[in-house]
């Protein structure tokens, strides 16, 4: 959530600056802005709305060797211009951006700043003015830096111009995620490796509390305790190709394309080459001491953790629950002597999530995550991680990441039989070939949308057992983007009070992979058909029947999640589509939720 960018170097960090949040917007977009010092003096334009809106605000040339860039998703005060980062100090000397929520930042005006009047209604401002006010007591810049960071609750990210310094830039991290970028020519600081990518593939990961005086040839990195930190830089594996939209009109659309593809990439890494699974042992040995695994997630992974649920208890026989990492606190289940907690994150930076790890690691129960992001917050801070491989996920609405955790855990709870002399490896690439058949035919799917969805203000979604749980991601991904109310039903349910929502022309999408449940899905399509719901089946060469809209292939049942999500995944990305919606950035949303 929010995005930072900062440049210090011998060339022009305009550019710098505005490639990386335009790469960066995906983690939020109601405004934007930068600071780059010049000639003397730090100039700042910020604007609400996007990263285009403020290109179009900024002189040209615009020409600094030093600057700082923010993309913002609003948690204090309302997305304008007055609350878009960067903030200043009341004289200027001080030029900030800041990601995370600061949670005493009240507190902190009130013992702090009483006599600096704040221009905005953020927390991030109280930051700034604190720093001056710091300094103005005689403190240096470092020392009043710090001394502002030790007082903080919350999470932070920053990157800081002091305009009487200008041949260095602060930086500190807690919690929000935060990378140095190496150049041969200057220093950069990001939010996520892909805002640089373009100059430099050497990164330093930062970790919490921990501060960095950046010049245009060094990083020093210190503990808010002093202590110095000497960390080797890393290569980031992404290609900056997988970040451009190529061909297509939106990452959605492409990351659906690409699911075959994960699909394949999974295999090689998760197998021997042989045709058997392959899982690093240490994380296996792991599951196999749990007497009970706790899957830990948020949106869309936490609907995947529900298939994978059914994965480590009807495959691997361990008892599994899952968590919404946001009730987690207020439920928290009885344990048992040997708990396993397995977190599923795309972005590995969801605060939600974090804050559960955070609390079992000091219980000390052991840790898995499955994530895209290798390095990730979640992933560095636990005991074991297996990673997505999915390439990076831009569009706001996950997809292929939902395929991949599901792949995953059909692996991984494989990998934990007795035998692992199975097909799996054999039907996932099967799968991987029906997948492509379905996004072969997608047009199919944008007739589909405008019979079905345009013309409505809701939708349900219906289905049983497998299917149930892929209904609740077809309704996340409808809503989320084309703004059609939508809900995911257990068939049995919806004549348990929600059919008294159902109209003449109300859509309902019936999802029936299992042949087990086919039968019963059939009698609550009935129920709703004769209140005048228009029905879309989406069924499987063995579950079809006569006059069903739409007939994916076969698979084997547990693997059905993998293919059935796509149709509905195409249904909500043409929705929207046909609906005029921004459909890589939906309102409201942020990609990487890091605010709890
Ligand atoms: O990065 P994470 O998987 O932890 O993110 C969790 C959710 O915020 C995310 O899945 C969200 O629900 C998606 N926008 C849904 O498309």
């Amino acid at each position: 959530m929010c995005g930072i960018t900062g440049y210090i170097g011998r060339e022009n960090c305009t550019e710098h600056l505005l490639k990386g949040l335009t790469r960066l917007e995906y983690r939020g977009y109601d405004s934007a802005g930068i600071s780059v010092y010049g000639n003397g003096s730090v100039r700042t334009f910020k604007q609400k709305g996007r990263i285009d809106d403020l290109k179009a605000l900024l002189p040209s040339p615009l020409y600094g060797n030093l600057g700082i860039g923010h993309t913002r998703w609003a948690t204090h005060g309302e997305p304008n211009q007055k609350n878009a980062h960067p903030h200043s100090s009341s004289s200027g000397r001080y030029t900030l951006v800041h990601n995370g929520v600061i949670e005493n930042y009240e507190e902190l005006q009130s013992k702090w700043l009483q006599n600096a009047p704040l221009t905005s209604s953020t927390d991030t401002e109280v930051i700034v003015q604190m720093i001056e006010t710091l300094s103005l007591t005689g403190l240096s810049t470092k020392e009043a830096f710090i001394f502002t960071l030790s007082e903080l609750k919350g999470s932070y990210a920053i990157a800081m111009i002091d305009r009487d310094a200008p041949d260095e830039l602060w930086v500190a991290k807690n919690k929000s995620p935060l990378l140095i970028g190496l150049g041969d020519t200057f220093m950069s600081v990001v939010s996520d490796a892909i805002a640089s990518i373009h100059a430099t593939n050497q990164y330093i990961e930062l970790k919490d509390e921990e501060i960095v005086r950046l010049t245009s040839s060094s990083a020093s990195i210190e503990t808010l305790q002093g202590e110095e930190i000497k960390r080797k830089p890393f290569k980031a594996s992404i290609d900056d190709s997988d970040i451009e939209k190529g061909p297509y009109m939106h990452y959605m659309l492409k990351e659906i394309d690409e699911q075959p593809a994960v699909i394949r990439s999974l295999i090689s890494h998760y197998s021997d080459g042989k045709g058997e699974i392959d899982i690093s042992s240490s994380a296996k040995e792991c599951l196999l001491k749990a007497d009970r695994i706790h899957i830990v997630a948020c949106g869309t992974s936490y609907h995947a953790g529900l298939v994978g649920k059914e994965y480590l208890e009807k495959i691997a026989g361990i008892p599994t629950e899952v968590h919404i990492a946001s009730e987690f606190v207020y439920n928290t289940p009885l344990l048992g002597s040997h708990p396993v907690f397995l977190y599923l994150s795309q972005s590995g930076e969801t605060a939600d999530s974090r804050a559960v790890l955070v609390e079992m690691k000091k219980l000390g129960y052991p840790s898995i995550t499955i994530t895209n992001a290798k390095g990730s917050t979640l992933s560095r801070e636990s005991d074991h991680t297996l990673l997505l491989h999915a390439g990076p996920e831009i569009a706001v609405a996950s997809t292929k990441a939902y395929t991949a955790q599901i792949a995953v855990l059909y692996l991984v709870a494989k990998s934990l039989m007795k035998t692992t002399r199975d097909s799996s490896i054999k039907d996932l690439s099967r799968v991987a070939q029906s997948m492509e058949a379905i996004i072969d035919h997608k047009e199919n799917y944008q007739a589909l949308a405008k019979h079905y969805l345009l013309e409505s203000r809701n939708a349900f979604f219906i289905g049983r057992a497998m299917d149930y749980h892929v209904c609740l991601e077809g309704a996340l991904k409808l809503k989320e983007i084309s703004y059609i109310q939508s809900e995911g039903f257990a068939g049995g349910e919806l004549k348990h009070g929600t059919i008294a929502l159902i109209e003449e022309g109300t859509p309902v999408i019936a999802l029936t992979t299992q042949t087990g449940t086919d039968p019963n899905i059939r009698n609550n399509a009935k129920e709703v058909l004769s209140r005048g719901a228009h029905v879309l089946f989406i069924s499987t060469e063995n579950t079809k029947k006569e006059g069903d809209q739409n007939v994916i292939p076969s698979c084997p049942e547990l693997l059905s999640p993998l293919l059935s999500v796509i149709p509905l995944q195409l249904l909500a990305y043409y929705a929207a589509l046909e609906k005029g919606c921004d459909v890589d950035k939906p309102r409201n949303l942020a990609k990487s939720v890091t605010v709890e």
